[in-house]
């Protein structure tokens, strides 16, 4: 893609769109925000500077924040955003009714080839996309909060979305910086949340049969399961914990785990009484009134990672430099 054609129109300023600005921006992209509600955009503006001073305080920028926010223009219409761009990322309200008049708004004003991905965290594409002259040009993208931190993409085409199309929202999510995921058709929670929500529905059944606490559970995965999940999935993991790979894991464990999967009502509801037990342990490990410094301390959390996941991707690629000199000392 061409440096001219690196445009993109961020449709929807909240906090995603924001967030998506910081993304293309900082990849080099020139970004036109664009938001229905008055002043929005510049909130959005502002709140990208401070963001962009903390990850220039962890290292996690190239260029200065300065040059990143003058990638970013704040356009006062829709037709103004996407004048010429390649690319649009929808991002407005989590409602079909707003995302498909969004969509039909784009009608006429959209420039000829460019593609739209849509942030939707559930509400599939054919729910609002089927009415517009251009549907083969729009997928679902979805980022995961925030992507600036947290690379994965899922990728859902609607039925009508061209496999062109598919192909060139990869190209562009892996020019910014994005790892994207691909699904062949649309799944109610995509891949993220569909696997968020099995080991959920096991978490709150841990608890409801008074099988642990809620403080355990969560070091279960904050120091067990999730310190591999970082850097690598659940399919690798297996892979490693069997002498002869994930066959053999399958083998020796496959058993447990369908006792396990037969033993749960999966359907269960998380009923009233049970929220409040959960809700009860977790305001006595952090009260209410301290969830906004924690969400601050997660974040530095998640740029600390995010630095140390770049100096083992340079490290690695030095690692293959070594190895390929080592490989032709060797021929
Ligand atoms: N918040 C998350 O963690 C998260 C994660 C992944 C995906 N998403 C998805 O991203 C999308 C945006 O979510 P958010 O959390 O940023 O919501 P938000 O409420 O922070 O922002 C939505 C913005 O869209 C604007 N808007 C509404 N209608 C519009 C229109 N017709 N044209 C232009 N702007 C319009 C609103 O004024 C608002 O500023 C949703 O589809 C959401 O499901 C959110």
């Amino acid at each position: 893609m061409s440096r001219s054609t690196k445009s993109v129109a961020i449709v929807g300023a909240g906090l995603i769109g924001a967030a998506w600005a910081i993304v293309f921006a900082r990849a080099g992209w020139n970004v036109r925000l664009y938001d229905v509600a008055s002043g929005q955009t510049a909130r959005a503006v502002e709140w990208i500077s401070q963001r962009l001073s903390d990850l220039q305080s962890f290292s996690l920028l190239r260029d200065p924040p300065s040059v990143i926010l003058d990638r970013i223009v704040c356009s006062p219409s829709l037709a103004e955003a996407v004048n010429g761009v390649a690319y649009v990322q929808e991002s407005v309200l989590e409602r079909t009714d707003v995302k498909r008049q969004t969509f039909s708004d784009l009608e006429g004003l959209l420039p000829h080839g460019a593609l739209v991905g849509s942030s939707s965290s559930g509400i599939p594409a054919s729910a609002y996309t089927e009415h517009v002259s251009f549907r083969s040009r729009c997928l679902v993208a979805h980022p995961v909060n925030p992507p600036y931190l947290i690379p994965v993409v899922e990728l859902v085409p609607a039925p009508w979305t061209a496999e062109a199309t598919v192909m060139a929202v990869r190209k562009i999510m892996l020019d910014v910086g994005q790892r994207p995921v691909s699904l062949s058709r649309e799944i109610e929670g995509f891949i993220l949340n569909r696997l968020q929500g099995v080991l959920l529905m096991e978490c709150w059944k841990l608890v409801e049969e008074g099988i642990s606490s809620v403080e355990d559970i969560d070091a279960t995965v904050s120091h067990g399961l999730g310190l591999r999940w970082s850097f690598m999935g659940p399919f690798e993991t297996i892979d490693l914990n069997a002498p002869g790979g994930v066959a053999d894991y399958a083998a020796r464990l496959g058993k447990l785990y369908h006792s396990i999967a037969a033993s749960r009502d999966h359907h269960a509801v998380w009923s009233g009484d049970l929220v409040e037990r959960v809700e009860g342990q977790r305001r006595r490990i952090l009260p209410e009134n301290g969830l906004k410094d924690r969400s601050a301390w997660r974040d530095r959390r998640l740029m600390a990672l995010a630095r140390d996941r770049e100096a083992h991707a340079s490290g690695a690629k030095t690692l293959d430099i070594q190895m390929i000199s080592l490989d032709s000392d060797w021929q």
